[in-house]
Order: C-alpha cells, then structure tokens, then sequence
C-alpha cells in the first residue's frame, strides 16, 4: 500500500494555513450532551441548528448510517457554510469531508454525473489494515566505512539488540543515507520497516539514561525492546474509493483515457474497485468508513443531478449528504417546475432540515470580534460597536468584510487600533448591497445591460 502512503504525505503538504472566510471556526462547539455552548470554537449562536448538525455528526462518527441526506436552510450570512465547516472540524482527519458547491459540477471538463460521482467516492473512505514486517532493536553500534578510493558507495555494519539477542545487519549506501538523516547514533532504539525500508526514531534507551545532561530535555526515553528483533505489526491507512479509483486506473494503463487531472473513470474500473473492496471487507481487511459529501448552494445543480443523487443516496456505500441553500420557494434548474428551495419534491421527501435564522445584535458582536481576533486586527470598543450596526443594518458579511479593509486604513495612517473614523472612512469607500442597488437605481441609464425598463431598444441600437 505505498500508494496509500504517496496520498497521506499529499494531503499534508497541502494544508496550508490562510485567513479564509471559516478559518475561525474550530468545530461545532457542543459539549458532552451536544448543547451548544452559546460561544465556543469559534461558533455564536445558532444554538438549534449546531445542535441538530451534532447529532447528525454523532450518527456519522457511529458509522452505521448510509445514505442520509441533510439540508441545511435559512437567509443569506446566517452560518449555513459556517455549520457545514465546524462539522468537517469535528469529524477529524479520519473521516472523509468533501465539500464542493453546486455550481462547480458545470466548470469540470467532465459530465455531471461523472462529477458527482467522483464527489461521491471521495467522501467514502476505506480503512485498510495491513501487517508489515519491522525490525525494532537498540543500537549497539553503527559502522560505516568509507571506500578506500575517497569515492564510491559506502558500506557499513548496524548492531540492533533486544533484551534478548542481538544481531549484525550489513549497510547499504542508502540505509547509510536514513541512519545519518535521522541522526541514529548508538543507544537509540529504532525501527525499520522491512518493506520500504524507512527507519524511524523512536527514542533513547533508559540504559542511556545517565548521559541525559548531554542530550537536552527533549530527550524521550523508552525501554529496550524484548523478544525477536523481528516482528510483525499491525498498521491502519484511511484511503477513499476515489483516491483508489485514481491510482488504479493509472496503474492499469488506462492513462489515454484521461483528460485534465483525474478525467473521467470508467465504470468497469470502478466496479473492479468495489469487487475488491467487498472481498477485503469479508477477509477483515478493510473497513468502510462512511463520510460527508457537503454540497453548497444546492440549488444551482439541475434535475439530472438531483435524480442522480436520489438514485445514489440508496447505495449502501453511500455517504451521508449534506446540502446548504439560501432560496426560498424557486424554480428547478432544468423544468419550469417551482419547488422549495429549487429542490425536487422527491429528494426533499428524504431530507432532513436544518434551518438557520438571522442573528441578533449581540450574536453579531460576538462573531465581529472572534473575526478581529482571526485577522490579528485591534479595534476599539466604539469602533467594534459602530461595525456592529453596520452588520445589522446591512450585512454580516458586509461588516465582516470591513474589518480587513479598516485595518489597512488605521496602518496607513500608523495607528495601532482601528477606531470608529476608520470604519466610517471604509464604509463610504465601498458600497453594501443596499447602497449599491440604490445607486444602480438612480445611474442605471449610464450602465450596459440594465434590466430595470427604459432605453432597452436604444441599447440595442448602439
Ligand atoms: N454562528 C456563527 N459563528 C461564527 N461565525 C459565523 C457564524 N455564522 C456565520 N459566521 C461567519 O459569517 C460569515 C457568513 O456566514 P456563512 O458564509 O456561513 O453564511 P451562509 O449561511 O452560508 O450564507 P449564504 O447563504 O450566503 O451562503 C462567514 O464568515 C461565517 O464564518
Ligand atoms: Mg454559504
């Protein structure tokens, strides 16, 4: 399973730390008996719809539930996304969350269903366990001779011991390489895996332990291993049918058939992938790990993929869906039907729903500040009023977005708060929503493609 190493080591180098728009938010903030706390990690508020997308996530982490779907529903900037992201937090490295919104399924260079269901694979995970061979010992000795010549490949000698015995093992140039990049020196006790040869650290021997002054407190300390140098161990990857699809139709040469990044997969592929997977599931080898797929601004996608994801909701392989929607009472992408939240009577006859409702002054006093503390950005307590007022008058979002752009204003005149002129400064730079449509309203004759009535034949003409 080095491919399933190849993709844990991707996924860590890619996780860089920004400043996003839920970068504060750190889980659900529930305590023991899933009550929201009114403000913990990050969260304010909203106390009902934290509370049902707890439990939701308590029946994922129990992994018994297949092929549930949940809607989260309620006004633009009411935490809808927000929710979603403190639920992937909460679930944890282990468990697969993949989020994507509804418009993304049209810019792929794939079909709809071909996207969707690769959404729908990345969030199964697959948990495989595998025995590996490892040699685990204290060092003894390590000897490394240099080739008389000055060049050439080194050799070398590695003495490992247990409690029990101890052996000789010869040294190839590139074991020489890990040993020297790992800093192995004599009394550390360390392992090697017998397949990939990789040697790990894992401490100093207690035997060691009166030279501690010479090593620093970080020094750990761990017994001499017992028994055999050699032994068998038990290791756990979490990979997801996607990322197995992948490797496997690149392995099988089914290269030509790509086109961009991952491209499409064929269905034979994946049903060779299935086959195996149930075959590893009845040896004990694999588990399946049902994750998240969250689809946001559900309402973009069209009535193909709803009927896709109805028919795919009833897989026994399938995760539990989450979708987020800010529309009322709108038309079905694709029909001339209207229905609630543009979503098809059928599929909303199997979801759950969550809704959110707008947030109270004092809520979005609270989010102001967590978000002053996210940025790094001090503001006075007048100042964070004034913004305040801003956030009920017009938007959240829109106050949100303030913070960053009076921060820059109160550098630029060197100060070291922002104050309640900076906010006001920014606020008549840019324009909120309803000061911009006001302005639309009053302007529209001097913009291209007004909808609002007078000179549409004029603009034809010129
Ligand atoms: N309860 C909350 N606690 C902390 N931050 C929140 C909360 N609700 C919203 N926010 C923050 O406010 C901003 C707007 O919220 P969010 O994007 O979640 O709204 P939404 O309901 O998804 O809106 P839309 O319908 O427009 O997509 C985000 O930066 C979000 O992190
Ligand atoms: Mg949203």
């Amino acid at each position: 399973m080095a491919a399933a190493q190849k993709v844990q080591e991707v996924r860590e180098v890619t996780r860089i730390e920004r400043i996003g728009a839920h970068s504060h938010i750190r889980g659900l903030g529930l305590d023991d008996a899933l009550e929201a706390r009114q403000v913990s990690q990050g969260m304010v508020g909203q106390t009902a719809a934290r509370r049902a997308a707890g439990v939701i996530l308590e029946m994922i982490k129990e992994g018994k539930i297949a092929g549930r779907a949940i809607l989260i529903a309620g006004q633009p900037g009411t935490g809808k996304t927000a929710i979603a992201m403190g639920m992937a937090q909460a679930l944890g490295q282990d468990t697969p969350f993949t989020a994507m919104a509804g418009s993304e399924i049209f810019s792929l260079e794939m079909g709809k269903t071909e996207a969707l269901t690769q959404a729908f694979r990345k969030s199964i995970g697959v948990r495989i366990k595998e025995e590996t061979e490892i040699i685990e010992g204290e060092v003894v000795e390590i000897q490394i001779d240099r080739p008389a010549t000055g060049t050439g490949a080194k050799v070398g000698k590695l003495t490992l011991k247990t409690t029990e015995m101890e052996t000789i093992y010869d040294l190839g140039q590139k074991m020489i390489e890990s040993l020297t990049k790992e800093k192995v020196q004599a009394g550390d006790i360390i392992t090697i895996d017998k397949a990939t040869g990789k040697i790990t650290r894992l401490g100093r021997s207690f035997t060691r332990a009166r030279d501690y002054d010479a090593m620093g407190p970080q020094t750990k300390f761990v017994q001499c291993p017992e028994g055999e140098l050699q032994k068998r161990k038990e290791v756990v990857h979490t990979v997801t049918l996607h990322e197995i699809d992948v490797i496997n139709s690149r392995t099988q040469g089914f290269l030509a058939l790509f086109s961009g990044d991952t491209g499409e997969i064929k269905t034979e592929v994946r049903e060779q992938i299935n086959a195996k997977v149930a075959e590893w599931r009845e040896e004990g080898k694999a588990e399946i790990v049902p994750g998240v797929l969250f689809i946001d601004e559900v309402h973009m996608l069209d009535i193909e993929c709803f009927s896709f994801l109805n028919r795919a909701l009833e897989s026994d392989m399938a995760p539990v869906l989450i979708m987020a929607t800010n529309r009322g009472i709108t038309r079905i992408r694709g029909t001339n039907y209207m229905s609630p939240h543009g979503i098809p009577i059928d599929l909303l006859d199997r979801l759950l729903i969550i809704s959110t409702s707008p947030y109270e002054e004092k809520e979005i006093k609270q989010i102001l500040k967590i978000r002053c503390e996210e940025e790094d950005v001090e503001m006075t307590e007048d100042a964070l009023t004034v913004l305040t007022r801003i956030g009920m008058e017009t938007s959240l979002r829109y106050s949100i977005q303030i913070i960053t752009a009076a921060a820059l204003v109160s550098r630029k005149r060197k100060g070291t708060e922002v104050s309640v002129d900076d906010i006001k400064r920014v606020y008549s730079l840019f324009m909120d929503e309803s000061r911009s449509t006001q302005f639309l309203k009053e302007y529209q004759q001097e913009f291209m493609f007004n909808e609002l009535g007078v000179d549409t034949e004029q603009m034809e003409t010129s």
